[in-house]
């Protein structure tokens, strides 16, 4: 029997998700289990970019979560309420919650953890933090067995977007921001993006999974971008460093039971791993002990990266749903058994760094391109770089070509007479 899912919201997220789980050709095979039962909107008359039937799409989203036969709900509508009661009320009824909802978890979070506990069923967020990037499900698994002493962020992609900007083009924080409005990479009120307030949500559920206690929103520090200035920007690219809005949660220096958790612009020295996250990517560095230093970077939002991150945890429930004594988790054991089909290096297509030494006499180049150009081998650039002893050192930069073909042409270049040797073959990505 097929995982009954109910979804709340057909906004972006809830879009991508439809269509990620449509779409199933070269996915988890495991995702054929999941049924798209109900989707709840707020209106039927609206024009959408996915096709359901018209029996799964409603306007009732409390008949959703009051479906005995729904197994998972989805809430990808975003805000506090009705968002909050309608988490509480699926929880309650003994669904499993998915949810990408990180105003919601960073405000209700103790209410939302302590219902699912006691109905007994799981709610799963890996979209709330970091759209795309896969975040939560290592902090609580893969890394779990860690002491971790710091989780560093860049959580928020419009402020990135903005502060990269200002960087490169030397601008104010008004013009660019003006700009990102009309580019659509921030919102008509930006206020949750560049005073802090989203970083500061996605911190206090990132500090709760790192170091396994709940975070009042209210203790978390926070100062958004809007004072940072170009003149501030500069002077900080003389020093070697770039200003970065960072999401900060790390063991106090001085009592290490208590936690520092705060968002701030910072000073970021230019080698740090966090300072050449760009654009609206995010990416957060973990430390902890004996691990080390791990950092995860990705798409921090757009429907396809958030809809990979909602889908995983509707995979997780459903291995959890299909697991029992009788079968194996699916995701934890190894459920394929034919073997991929390797394509032969040959047939792989790259480009190409070579370095010839030849003997210094006219038309050595022009040979080379020649024997490059019979076997469809195009060339990104040629330079004689200097002499070694009595040759001359000849290097070239291919375009993409077939690895077959670039060999078949090498082939016949050695058979020049004007040909020393090839001391050097690389690939260039
Ligand atoms: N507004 C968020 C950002 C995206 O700019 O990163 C969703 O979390």
């Amino acid at each position: 029997m097929g995982v009954k899912l109910g979804i709340l919201g057909l906004g972006t997220v809830g879009t991508g998700t439809v269509q990620l789980l449509q779409e199933q050709t070269g996915r988890n095979p495991l995702l054929q289990e999941v049924e798209i039962y109900r989707v709840g909107v707020r209106s039927l008359d609206k024009s959408r970019a996915v096709e359901l039937p018209k029996d799964v799409i409603t306007t009732d989203l409390e008949a959703i979560v009051n479906d005995p036969t729904v197994d998972i709900v989805v809430e990808v509508m975003g805000g506090l309420e009705p968002a909050r009661s309608l988490i509480l009320k699926a929880l309650r009824n003994g669904k499993h919650v998915v949810t990408a909802n990180k105003a919601a978890i960073a405000r209700f979070g103790d209410e939302i953890f302590t219902t699912a506990n006691q109905a007994g069923v799981y709610v799963l967020l890996e979209a709330a933090v970091g759209g795309g990037i896969p975040v939560i499900q290592p902090l609580k698994q893969s890394l779990s067995v860690n002491r971790i002493h710091a989780v560093t962020g860049i959580v928020n992609g419009t402020t990135n977007y903005i502060l990269t900007r200002m960087q490169t083009e030397g601008s104010n924080f008004n013009d660019v921001l003006v700009d990102a409005q009309r580019l659509g990479y921030a919102e008509a009120d930006p206020t949750a993006d560049v005073d802090g307030l989203d970083a500061a949500d996605k911190i206090s559920i990132l500090a709760s999974l790192a170091f396994g206690g709940r975070i009042h929103l209210q203790d978390v520090y926070c100062e958004g971008i809007r004072q940072v200035s170009k003149t501030d920007i500069a002077y900080a690219e003389k020093l070697g460093f770039v200003i970065k809005l960072l999401a900060i949660a790390k063991l106090h220096s001085s009592d290490t039971s208590k936690l520092s958790v705060r968002v701030h612009p910072t000073l970021v020295p230019k080698a740090h791993p966090l300072a050449s996250i760009n654009g609206v990517y995010n990416a957060i560095l973990v430390e902890g002990e004996p691990i080390g230093q791990v950092m995860f970077f990705g798409p921090g939002a757009g429907a396809g990266a958030t809809a990979s991150a909602v889908s995983s945890d509707i995979l997780n429930l459903v291995a959890t749903l299909k697991t029992s004594t009788a079968n194996l988790n699916p995701l934890l054991a190894c459920s394929h058994q034919d073997y991929c089909q390797i394509a032969p290096i040959a047939e792989v297509v790259t480009r190409f760094y070579t370095r010839f030494l030849t003997r210094d006499q006219p038309g050595v180049i022009g040979k080379l391109g020649t024997c490059f150009g019979n076997y469809d081998v195009s060339l990104e650039s040629v330079v004689q770089t200097g002499f070694q002893g009595e040759l001359a050192e000849i290097v070239v930069v291919t375009h993409d070509v077939r690895e077959g073909d670039f060999r078949q042409a090498l082939a016949e270049i050695q058979t020049l007479e004007a040909i020393d040797s090839i001391p050097s073959l690389l690939r260039v990505l």
